[in-house]
């Protein structure tokens, strides 16, 4: 069965009928209450929630480790957003109004991107964080004066205290421009980081400036002495990679152990990228993409020298966030990459998540999920529980949970035993049609309980002939704001059975 919702077709509408936008990145409408139900080509009946709603601007997150309880099953979760500077706290599935820190008090943020805990954190209970910072410094040209840096805190069961900067990018522009920095502790406890292309040109492929690298530190600020560069006479010695334009995500490969990058391409070009120490990937000389007025930048996507990219898009996806999967809970998605979108070929409205499926070769499969939604998506990551948990991109941002319908043989027995008590007779129907992924007998679920829909209508031949209507071609939203789906693949015979039944209850 292949369950579409069509509840946002209705902002994309008003979005096509506005003239054009000179800043198109206003926010979709927030996300809606849900849940919602998709079927993906190898994971049916995946099930989104909506976890906490109301964080500004929600960028990275960490699962606490070892703070789950039987009330607080999934652990304190901490939530990074990006202009406000703050770390927010959700505990008990309950966004808390306090903070757990304000890192502009004591950190000059202009815009903070990633958190990350300590490899030691069981001991040390250190976070890190990546941010955008503000200053004075002679290479900018004008007021506004940034740089990427790393900062630490200490979590201390409630908040982040001792907070302390540990290292600052020569990295100094006049430009927000590609701002991003995210960070990723690396297996041999060293943290690598991005700092991005600030619009400069010529700086990424530079070795005295931080401008367009991947950089790698030991937690305490210093250079490790196996960089590429380390004793290379007139390069920064915190360089890793260099080429790269804004780093939008790292993570580990869960069986080569290799570090695979992220980074927005200009219109067109964003990239996945397999990083080895001391390798150019391009920016700016080489991108499969094209400058925002049309222009290219090199005729060849690709020269002697330059890493080409491991997956990339045209046209562009906006990528935001990246994870490979590895858990339990959605077996025929182990060891896919999951990467976020934020809108696709720059149309607003347009975001989604994107799995690839990989085999020793290479790509061989990718499946666009989740744009019914109609939102930005920031950020995606395991969780502790082996389920996938996605951010929303707004100032009324949602932290989404996504996991599989149960359908283990037991469920699928009770509920069976649950439709003959309550007197259907035909509960197969019903079961064949997966109408219990989102409806039970006596309780709401994604959509209204069967009792609801008896007590609701009476059972004359024109109510009949409208839910019928309804359940094959999809509902509009009378029972809320979530729309049926449409179930083109049921005959009609069956349908009118099943609908007669309901209305029996
Ligand atoms: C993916 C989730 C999903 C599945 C699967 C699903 N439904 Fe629904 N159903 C809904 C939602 C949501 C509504 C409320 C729609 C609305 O408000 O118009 C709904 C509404 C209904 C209604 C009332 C429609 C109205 O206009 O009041 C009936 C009857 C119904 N479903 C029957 C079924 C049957 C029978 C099946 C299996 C063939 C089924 N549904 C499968 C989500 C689902």
């Amino acid at each position: 069965m292949n369950i579409q919702f069509t509840r946002f077709r209705h902002f994309v509408l008003i979005f096509t009928l506005l003239p054009p936008l000179a800043n198109a990145q206003f926010y979709p409408e927030p996300l809606g209450s849900g849940p919602w139900v998709f079927s993906t080509y190898e994971q049916d009946n995946v099930r989104l929630s909506v976890i906490v709603r109301g964080i500004n601007e929600p960028i990275g997150m960490v699962f606490v480790p070892e703070t789950a309880t039987a009330d607080n099953s999934l652990g304190d979760i901490l939530v990074t957003e990006r202009r406000s500077g703050q770390v927010r706290l959700v505990r008990n599935g309950e966004l808390q109004a306090e903070p757990a820190a304000a890192l502009k008090d004591s950190l000059s943020v202009s815009q903070l991107f990633d958190i990350n805990l300590h490899p030691r954190f069981a001991d040390n209970r250190l976070l890190y964080f990546t941010f955008v910072k503000e200053g004075e410094h002679p290479d900018c040209t004008e007021d506004l004066c940034l740089t990427t840096a790393v900062a630490k805190g200490t979590w201390n069961g409630n908040s982040i205290i001792d907070v302390e900067e540990v290292f600052e990018a020569d990295a100094w522009a006049s430009h927000i421009g590609g701002a991003s920095t995210r960070g990723l502790f690396l297996p041999d406890g060293t943290f690598i980081f991005g700092s991005s292309h600030r619009i400069e040109l010529e700086k990424p492929q530079r070795l005295d400036s931080h401008i367009g690298k991947t950089l790698r530190i030991n937690d305490d600020g210093t250079a490790p002495a196996d960089n590429p560069f380390y004793a290379t006479e007139g390069a920064l010695p915190e360089i890793y990679t260099w080429g790269n334009r804004s780093v939008m995500g790292f993570t580990i490969h869960p069986e080569t152990g290799e570090v695979w990058e992220l980074e927005n391409g200009p219109q067109g070009g964003d990239e996945v990228n397999i990083l080895k120490p001391g390798a150019n990937y391009g920016w700016p000389v080489v991108t499969y993409g094209r400058d925002y007025d049309g222009t290219r930048f090199n005729d060849v996507p690709w020269v002697d020298g330059t890493e080409p990219p491991e997956v990339f898009w045209v046209p562009a996806i906006t990528v935001a966030g990246m994870d490979f999967y590895t858990g339990d809970a959605f077996p025929n998605w182990q060891g896919n990459l999951f990467v976020t979108s934020m809108m696709v070929g720059r149309i607003p409205g347009t975001g989604r998540v994107e799995r690839i499926v990989f085999n020793g070769n290479g790509e061989i499969r990718r499946e666009s999920m989740f744009g019914e939604l109609g939102q930005r998506i920031r950020f995606v990551t395991e969780g502790p529980d082996g389920l996938l948990y996605l951010l929303t991109d707004h100032t009324d941002g949602v932290l989404v949970k996504v996991e599989p319908v149960a359908t283990s043989a037991a469920d699928q027995e009770a509920q069976l035993q649950e439709l003959i008590s309550q007197g259907l007779t035909e509960p197969g129907l019903f079961l064949a049609s997966d109408c219990m992924v989102c409806h039970r007998v006596n309780e709401r679920l994604v959509g209204p309980s069967f009792a609801e829909i008896a007590a609701r209508y009476d059972a004359d031949d024109e109510t009949i002939r409208r839910l019928v209507q309804s359940i094959v071609e999809g509902g509009e939203g009378v029972w809320g704001d979530v729309a049926m789906t449409s179930h083109p693949n049921l005959t009609g015979a069956n349908v009118r059975d099943m609908v007669v039944q309901i209305l029996g209850l």
